[in-house]
């Protein structure tokens, strides 16, 4: 089988974070969040990658994959010029795909579960197309799959009025049939070729269409908040912990020093070559990337990425700020909720 990553799209409701980059760069628990999508792939036994990159500065998703070597992997990129949807994403692959079977994998979904034995399962199937379900509490912000006692007979995109509370998620395996099913598609009416109108046709012309129920969480990271939500997931999961004492799950990179009077909550992750100084509060559920310098500020359920500086009194919750920013105050600032983009500076 190949893999194919979607990493194109506009992220516009993540605001100030995706002005500098694509949102799927944006790192969750230290890693960009299309690494989970790509790593997931590879522990499946797929070594063939497809990107679809998009207009967001592309080659930033190039500088960072490179051609694969370095994750033991084959990558090819392929561009798409601007949001054209899914299924459109999907066509550009034609060539790419070949006769094999493929998995794509939206680069801004992300699986507690692992890949495997859906790959297992679909590889070894005579199905033309596999798509995973998960429970929503909102079904109109998905794709949902409506049934008819154990059969689906419906996909609907983001609809306003559903029985239903399955949501397809962003991971699907097809067969090369799906490119003749793409090619007759129209585009929706946001102007996209649905992923979710391809499936229905799969339907509709009485081609193989399987699902299987994800158990365990799933995160499709669209808004600050699924990020911050999807941070804590991630890091209630992590490995690799320093477990200080039972209660605590602390990762802490390399050449990072600790003040002894701080006092940390975890799960927290610390990545390399921070310096956390005195009366600094951390955690719970708290990634600080590389390279940040933190000063008797308060952080709780927030992102905070690489080379920032935060000193003075402030507490922060519930908040994402971006690379090489700067908070300075001299005042206390009680419980304060941020999203920052990158070389933000706050003086306060
Ligand atoms: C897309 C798909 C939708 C699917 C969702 C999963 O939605 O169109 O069917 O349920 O991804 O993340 P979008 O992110 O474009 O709103």
């Amino acid at each position: 089988m190949k893999g194919i990553i979607l990493h194109g799209g506009y992220g516009t409701r993540l605001g100030p974070l995706t002005l500098s980059g694509p949102k799927q760069l944006l790192k969750i628990a230290n890693k960009p969040m299309s690494q989970f999508a790509l790593e997931d792939i590879k522990n499946a036994g797929i070594n063939e990658i497809a990107i679809v990159i998009g207009d967001v500065y592309p080659e930033k998703v190039k500088d960072y994959y490179g051609n694969g070597s370095k994750f033991g992997l084959k990558i090819t990129y392929i561009s798409q010029d601007k949001p054209r949807g899914i299924s459109h994403a999907v066509g550009l692959c034609k060539e790419f795909v070949g006769n094999d079977k493929f998995v794509v994998y939206l680069g801004d979904n992300i699986m507690r579960k692992d890949l495997n034995g859906f790959v297992k399962k679909f590889s070894s199937s005579t199905d033309d197309c596999m798509i995973l379900l998960s429970e929503v509490d909102d079904p109109s912000r998905f794709g949902i799959a409506e049934f008819n006692n154990n059969n689906i007979n419906k996909i609907i995109e983001k609809p306003k009025n559903t029985n239903s509370n399955l949501a397809v998620i962003g991971i699907y395996f097809f067969t090369n049939k799906i490119f003749e099913i793409i090619e007759k598609l129209k585009p929706s009416a946001r102007g996209e070729l649905e992923i979710t109108d391809a499936i229905q046709l799969v339907l509709k012309n009485g081609y193989n269409l399987n699902y299987e129920k994800v158990t365990g969480w799933w995160k499709d990271t669209g808004t600050p908040e699924d990020i911050i939500h999807a941070n804590k997931l991630i890091l209630d999961n992590l490995k690799n912990y320093e477990k200080l004492n039972d209660n605590q799950k602390i990762s802490i990179g390399k050449n990072s020093t600790i003040s002894k009077d701080c006092c940390i909550n975890g799960p927290i992750i610390i990545g390399d070559n921070c310096n956390i100084g005195s009366e600094v509060r951390l955690g719970p559920n708290v990634s600080i990337g590389n390279k940040v310098i933190l000063k008797k500020c308060k952080i709780k359920n927030s992102l905070i990425m690489d080379n920032c500086i935060i000193d003075g009194s402030i507490s922060l919750v519930d908040s994402i700020i971006d690379q090489n920013s700067e908070i300075t105050t001299n005042v206390k600032i009680n419980e304060i909720k941020l999203l920052l983009g990158q070389f933000s500076k706050i003086q306060i």
